[in-house]
């Protein structure tokens, strides 16, 4: 069992990898990303992601194999993103898969997007595999969840702390929408911010009320930073944004407050997350918004001072992939952690 086909489509990316868990190497990555589909509507449309996946599934499939340089028939294993995600998206992917593993006689795994993301932190930029210790922290951020856990083995790895509303990926999108940005809005808001050094002009709040809890709350965030937004008399709550007070001066610096904020939060948990649990050795970043250069700076410098180890994927495995989905299929084969063809999505 060691040439597994990952196939991930719980969003707005069709991806698929190949990984060859005897070398303990992926051997290829391939992904077309729906971003361009998507923007115009200031973020995903459900009915747009399942049809463009469906359009695009069997050429991201071939492709991967051809870059593997191998054919269905070297496949040994498939591992099949089915929960968590947009409902219609997931049943492309698994419908292909399940497809595949019939007319193929393969087996099949059903993954879930998170633990995906969780273990991402062991591939490499060369697509080789990477050690990082047992026990670790992993911090798990995107445009739909924003985790922590404490990671005991492949597989074996436990929520202890979570966002109570929306995910930070989230907050840095609506607030990007909200003074002229983009869809989506994480990455603008970065560039933007460093064009002031990141200097926090407006003090945001940091969540004190959840300051001893590793869970999140970005929904107030997102609140204060419109209320200060009303204040200014840039927002109208009844009728928008007023754009022509928004300067691009303000947008930096609005910016570059929020990514501060999110930051010295992230920073604040993780501290206390090693607090809790003085055993893990390591903290690892991943999820989309782990592309972010200042948190990741920030997270490596906090870790250098409480001597753990700082793992953080490159983009490419932060942002959701099927490279992270066939390395999960791999311990998971190696576990015998079979799905049967009735797999369905949203389930276990
Ligand atoms: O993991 P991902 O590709 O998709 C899911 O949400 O599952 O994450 C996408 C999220 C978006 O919210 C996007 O704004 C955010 O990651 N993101 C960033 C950056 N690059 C992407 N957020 C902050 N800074 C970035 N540089």
């Amino acid at each position: 069992m060691s040439i597994i086909l990952g196939i991930e489509t719980s969003c707005d990316e069709t991806a698929a990898a190949v990984y060859d868990s005897n070398k303990k190497l992926l051997l290829s990555n391939a992904i077309f990303s729906q971003v361009k589909l998507h923007e115009i509507y200031g973020g995903v449309v459900p009915e747009i992601a399942s049809r463009s996946h469906l359009e695009k599934m069997d050429i991201i499939i071939k492709c991967a194999l051809d870059q593997a340089k191998i054919t269905l028939d070297n496949v040994d294993v498939i591992a099949v993103t089915n929960r968590p995600g947009l409902v219609g998206s997931l049943l492309v992917g698994t419908c292909f898969a399940k497809s595949i593993a019939f007319v193929k006689n393969k087996k099949i795994i059903a993954i879930d997007h998170l633990e995906g993301h969780v273990f991402s932190s062991f591939l490499k930029k060369d697509f080789s595999f990477q050690n990082v210790p047992f026990p670790h922290i992993a911090l798990s951020v995107s445009g739909g969840n924003t985790g922590i856990y404490l990671v005991e083995d492949f597989g074996k790895f436990t929520l202890i702390g979570q966002t109570l509303d929306d995910a930070a990926g989230e907050a840095f999108d609506k607030i990007a929408k909200i003074i002229g940005f983009g869809y989506p809005g994480g990455a603008i808001i970065e560039k933007e911010a460093a064009k002031v050094n990141f200097k926090d002009f407006f003090g945001y709040p940091r969540g004190n009320k959840l300051k001893k809890s590793l869970n999140f709350s970005f929904s107030g965030l997102k609140t204060a930073v419109l209320y200060s937004l009303v204040k200014m008399g840039v927002y109208d709550l009844n009728k928008g944004p007023v754009w022509e007070k928004i300067t691009p001066e303000l947008q930096k610096q609005v910016s570059s407050s929020l990514l501060v904020c999110i930051s010295e939060i992230f920073e604040q948990k993780v501290k206390l997350a090693f607090q809790k649990y003085p055993q893990a050795k390591a903290l690892t970043f991943v999820g989309g918004v782990a592309c972010n250069q200042y948190i990741t700076n920030n997270l490596n410098d906090l870790c250098n001072k409480m001597n753990k180890l700082f793992v953080s994927p490159v983009c490419k495995f932060c942002s959701d992939n099927a490279a992270m989905i066939a390395f999960v299929g791999s311990y998971k084969a190696e576990q015998n952690e079979f799905s049967d063809l009735y797999l369905d999505v949203l389930k276990k």
